[in-house]
């Protein structure tokens, strides 16, 4: 299994749901900074399920105990390893998949990859749950960022057919930013809530499931950073999203509407400003040519599919009898992760641009 992402940091995230923990190691992080450990807590509380009617109603405390790297809030250079027990399992759940595979879950490719020897229980090393030490480490890999002037915030841009207002492209403001890095229902529109909320109550009624998509912007990137081709911001981040369980697609800037405009409405004029930076007057590429950052604001979308655990009864196989089957899924399952995916995604776009700043 490859579960490390990164060279300049470098993380390897382990763990299986229902096993003993899950937790991380981070290597190449710089000795002496402080990291304010509260912060590091908010966000990981942001992400941890049972607070919130959209989500699991599984209680997880997902404290972090660090073992090494880290003595008394100041890094000490070593690789920082931060382990999560797993206090709330209840693995009967889940004895039914053993031989007959979730749909829409990673069930049958793990079963295949590794020879049916893989923890089923709770998804695994497969589960969202695996998202916590994966907060942790980009919130450690954030604050350093933001130190260097790089802020980093999310959104929910849709559940369903409900959206959000979309971040400004070519200005964010950084009370918005701050505001959304505090939120676990996190929207720019405050409006939209109770029709989003609507849209999970409704699929949650009919044993459903529902999807949409995450927006995130990132300011204070300086223009020049990134690598032209297969190492250019675009895809260094594309990977780190794509490390998010149930991330199906991402789009940098106006990503597939760009597709269908003329270049006369799709080229972002050059212009200097009042300060006598160059700015471009619409941000349609997202913030990056060519792979490396241009100062504008680094916007894309994340999309999310609805969760594959449904209390639905579903068509699947027996993988042990060989035979058709049905499959009725039991245990405590988010109706949708889109609200929880959102400091996921900030945390993956962290460690991301820690590769390059
Ligand atoms: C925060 C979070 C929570 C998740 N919770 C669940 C869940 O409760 N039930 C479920 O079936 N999938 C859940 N998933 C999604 C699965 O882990 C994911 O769909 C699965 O590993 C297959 O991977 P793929 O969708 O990327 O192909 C969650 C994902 C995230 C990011």
């Amino acid at each position: 299994m490859s579960s490390t992402f990164g060279e300049k940091i470098k993380i390897s995230v382990f763990g299986e749901s229902h096993g003993e923990g899950i937790g991380v190691v981070i290597d190449g992080l710089p000795a002496g900074e402080t990291i304010d450990r509260e912060q590091v807590l908010a966000q990981m509380a942001r992400r941890a399920p049972g607070k919130d009617k959209t989500a699991t109603p599984r209680q997880e405390t997902d404290f972090p105990r660090v073992l090494s790297g880290m003595l008394d809030d100041t890094l000490t250079g070593a690789p920082l390893c931060a382990v999560i027990e797993n206090t709330n399992t209840r693995s009967g759940d889940y004895s039914g998949l053993m031989n007959c595979p979730r749909p829409a879950h990673a069930d049958y490719t793990a079963y295949i990859k590794y020879h049916a020897a893989n923890d089923v229980r709770g998804g695994g090393h497969f589960s969202g749950r695996l998202t916590a030490p994966l907060v942790f480490a980009g919130a450690v890999c954030r604050q350093l960022l933001e130190k260097k002037g790089v802020r980093i915030a999310a959104h929910i841009d849709r559940i369903g057919r409900v959206y959000d207002n979309r971040f400004y492209p070519t200005e964010v403001d950084p009370r918005l930013m701050e505001r959304l890095s505090a939120s676990s229902f996190a929207l720019i529109d405050g409006g939209v809530e109770e029709a989003m909320r609507a849209e999970v109550e409704d699929a949650r009624r009919n044993l459903d499931s529902i999807g949409g998509a995450v927006e995130c912007a990132v300011t204070g990137l300086p223009a020049g950073v990134g690598d032209p081709m297969f190492d250019g911001l675009e895809g260094v981040i594309a990977k780190a999203v794509f490390g998010v369980p149930a991330v199906k697609g991402v789009e940098f800037g106006a990503g597939f509407a760009l597709s269908k405009m003329k270049g006369s409405q799709a080229n972002d004029a050059f212009r200097y400003n009042r300060e006598g930076r160059i700015v471009t007057e619409t941000n349609n590429c997202g913030g990056i040519l060519g792979g490396i950052s241009d100062g504008m604001p680094l916007i894309f979308r994340a999309a999310i599919k609805p969760t594959p655990s449904i209390a639905r009864l579903q068509r699947t196989v027996d993988l042990k009898e060989g035979v058709n089957t049905e499959l009725e899924i039991k245990g405590r399952h988010d109706p949708c992760i889109v609200p929880r995916a959102v400091p996921v995604i900030e945390a993956v776009t962290a460690l991301a641009l820690s590769q390059f700043i």
